[in-house]
Order: C-alpha cells, then sequence, then structure tokens
C-alpha cells in the first residue's frame, strides 16, 4: 500500500469540520455507525423544505429521480451501473427478496460461515420447513475462514453461498472472488454481504464475479439506518423470478393496473414498496463525501490508522484479534479483554465510542479520524483496564 504524503492527510482532516460528533467525542465506531455529517443534514433539511412546498407533486418533480441518483450511487462505489442496483430498506429485505428467487427443490443447501452477521443465516433458517439447509462452515477463531473449507462445504447439492467481504468478527478482507469461482464451478450462486466493505475497501463487483452484492448506508457509507441495496449481475436481473415484490418494482407503476405483474427490467424489479425518502437524503449525502474523498483514499487512510491502532496496542501489551496480514486488515480492531461491556461503558463515561462483540472490544477508526484518536482510545482502555479488579 503506498504511503500518503502528508498534503493529503491534511486534506483529509479538514472533512473532520463536516461532522459534529467529532468534536464532542472520539468516535471509533464507525463500523457500527457511520458519523453524521452536515450534508445528511442538510439533505434532511432539503428533505423537509420540498415536503412543505410541493406536497405530493414532490414524488414526481424530486423524489422518484432521487431514487435512481441513489441506485447510481450506490453503484459507483461498487463498481457496478445503476440498473444493475435495487434500493432495499436493509440488508435482511435484500436477503428475502434474493431467497425469494431461489429453487431449493435440486439444491436445498445454503452455506454460510460462522462469522457471517447473523441476519444471513436466519433468512435461510427461518426456510427449514421448505426444505432449505443451512450450512455453516467454521472459521479459525473467529478471524478468518481458510478457502479449504468453502471448497469442502460447497457441492452440487448447493443452491447459494452468502457470505461476507469483510469479517465484523475480526476486519478480515475475504477473498470474496475465490468463494465466487467455487460456487460457479459447482454451479451454485454466490451472494457477497458487503455491509462492512462498501465505502471503507475499493471493491469492483464484476472483478469479484458475485452473483449479488448487498449493503447499505449505515456504517462505512455514512448515510444512516434505513436504506440499502441489492446489486444483482446483469445476466441474472431478468432471469430471476421473485415471489415478494412491491409496486415500486414494477414497470408502469403509475398506470395503477392491477390485473397483471410486469416487473421492470432493470435491476429495480427487486424492489419493494414505498421507500423512505428521508433516508435517501441521508443516505446521498453520506456517499456524496465517501465519492469525493475517494474509496481508495479512504483505504489508505483507514489502512494507516489500523496499522498504528495494532502496533500501538501491541507495544502497550494488550492481545488483539486481528487478521495475520496487514493487506487483508479493514478497519475492524478486536482487542481482547476481560469484561468488554464494562470496558466499553468506561470509554463512554470518558467520551470514546467503541463496542463490543463476542466479549471483545471493537474499534473501527474512519478517514476522519486521527492518530491522536487512537492514543486516546488507548489510554482510556489501559486506564480502565487499570481500575477494572
Ligand atoms: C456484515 C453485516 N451485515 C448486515 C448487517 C445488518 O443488516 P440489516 O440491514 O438487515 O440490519 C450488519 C450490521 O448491522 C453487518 O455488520
Amino acid at each position: 500500500m503506498t504511503a500518503m504524503t502528508p498534503a493529503a492527510e491534511d486534506d483529509l482532516l479538514s472533512y473532520r469540520e463536516e461532522f459534529p460528533i467529532l468534536e464532542r467525542k472520539t468516535y471509533l465506531n464507525s463500523c457500527s455507525l457511520g458519523a453524521l455529517s452536515r450534508r445528511s443534514m442538510a439533505g434532511l433539511a432539503e428533505f423537509q423544505e420540498l415536503w412543505n412546498e410541493y406536497g405530493a407533486s414532490a414524488w414526481y418533480r424530486t423524489w422518484i429521480p432521487k431514487l435512481g441518483e441513489l441506485r447510481a450511487a450506490y453503484g459507483r462505489v461498487i463498481g457496478g451501473k445503476e440498473a444493475e442496483v435495487a434500493l432495499s430498506p436493509n440488508v435482511s429485505t435484500a436477503l428475502t427478496m434474493v431467497a425469494s428467487c431461489l429453487d431449493y427443490s435440486r439444491r436445498p443447501k445454503v452455506v454460510v460461515a460462522d462469522v457471517d452477521f447473523p441476519t444471513i443465516a436466519h433468512q435461510w433458517l427461518a426456510k427449514a420447513g421448505l426444505g432449505v439447509e443451512v450450512v455453516t462452515v467454521p472459521s479459525e477463531g473467529r478471524v478468518h475462514v481458510p478457502v479449504e473449507r468453502w471448497e469442502e462445504a460447497i457441492d452440487e447439492r448447493t443452491a447459494l453461498v452468502a457470505t461476507s467481504h469483510v469479517l465484523y468478527t475480526s476486519g478480515q478482507i475475504q477473498d470474496v472472488a475465490a468463494i465466487a469461482e467455487i460456487c460457479h464451478r459447482k454451479g451454485a450462486l454466490c451472494l457477497v454481504d458487503g455491509y462492512q466493505s462498501a465505502g471503507q475497501i475499493p471493491v469492483d463487483v464484476h472483478a469479484l464475479d458475485c452473483d449479488f452484492y448487498v449493503g447499505g448506508s449505515l456504517k462505512w457509507l455514512l448515510g444512516g439506518q434505513g436504506m440499502a441495496f441489492l446489486w444483482v449481475r446483469p445476466e441474472l436481473v431478468q432471469e430471476l423470478q421473485p415471489t415478494v415484490t412491491g409496486w415500486f418494482a414494477v414497470d408502469s407503476q403509475f398506470s395503477f393496473d392491477n390485473t397483471e405483474l410486469r416487473l421492470r427490467e432493470d435491476a429495480g424489479r427487486f424492489e419493494y414498496g414505498t421507500p423512505s425518502i428521508p433516508t435517501v437524503y441521508t443516505a446521498l449525502g453520506g456517499l456524496s463525501l465517501v465519492e469525493e474523498v475517494g474509496v481508495r483514499r479512504i483505504r489508505e487512510r483507514t489502512g494507516h490508522l489500523t496499522r498504528d491502532l495494532v502496533s500501538k496496542a501491541r507495544s502497550r501489551g494488550l492481545t488483539l484479534r486481528v487478521p495475520e496480514h496487514s493487506e487483508h486488515h479493514a478497519s475492524i480492531t478486536m482487542v481482547d479483554v476481560p469484561d468488554a461491556s464494562t470496558v466499553v461503558r468506561g470509554l463512554a463515561e470518558r467520551g470514546v465510542i467503541a463496542d463490543h462483540r463476542y466479549g471483545l472490544v471493537r474499534l473501527s477508526p474512519y478517514f476522519y479520524n486521527t492518530e491522536a484518536e487512537n492514543d486516546r482510545t488507548l489510554d482510556a482502555l489501559e486506564e480502565i483496564l487499570r481500575e477494572t479488579p
């Protein structure tokens, strides 16, 4: 990874003004919820103003075109096109859409990893009554899943593999291109959960050669709750027949024809009913910042901050659960402590916002953070550990 010039760093630090929370807190929890920007706040105000000014006619003049802008922006951060992207209120609903398109009669297996976010497995565990079998691939200590284990688990009975690009349990960047290759060789489809990757590491869905890529605005895309996306490989868009739907998925939605179902030709056919427009505005605000900074620069900066955090934590004698090689380590760093929830509470009392998962403290600096904030977090953490009997 190329080192950034000091000028580029200064450039990024000027973005701190965009995020009011950074004036109040040391915020190292973007992998749970990205910071709210002034741009998203301005977007929200604009949405309200349009509602006041135009009422329902704002749909036609502004809000429907905004949905297209949002699909296009999500597409750009993952190397896809507007026509390949469907909007969804959250990842779970996007998974429901994909699950509804699959035929489990000859291929009843869906393969996930024990380190995938639970909502992935839950989607297919809920279909046990339909004969769906969920196979869970075990990780190595919740840090990574060796590719051979995917090779063993995927077979001619597998309909789908659904797994994460970046593991929320360790920050490991999975080799999802290798997993997609195994899937296709064995006739299965491959869905990638990009919630922890889109925005923070460069993604090119076409190069990954996966079939579905899901993500959302909550975390690294800085857009808040209530808006997610589903990218579908263009060759599959027309082939798939969803059995869940809504009137935003149909071809001429404003003809109000309820006698037949004609779905849109693009990936919009995988949408549902009325979307949350305030969230479209907050999502576009966040995405505009991510695109302006550029995902490559973001990865350079977060890579630098992650290496800084890891080396400083280790030199203070803290135990980490992180990927072995920094090039596979995205900006999630797990710190092993005796009582993570007490530590996270203690950090909050000291003005440091972090999180915990599986008994470990989880720290996730973003491009707007600094080395000084890493130091402050580690100082506070050591102080709490000293004080905790
Ligand atoms: C990897 C991953 N997938 C999915 C989700 C959330 O899914 P949903 O949008 O359905 O709440 C999260 C976190 O909230 C996550 O970390």
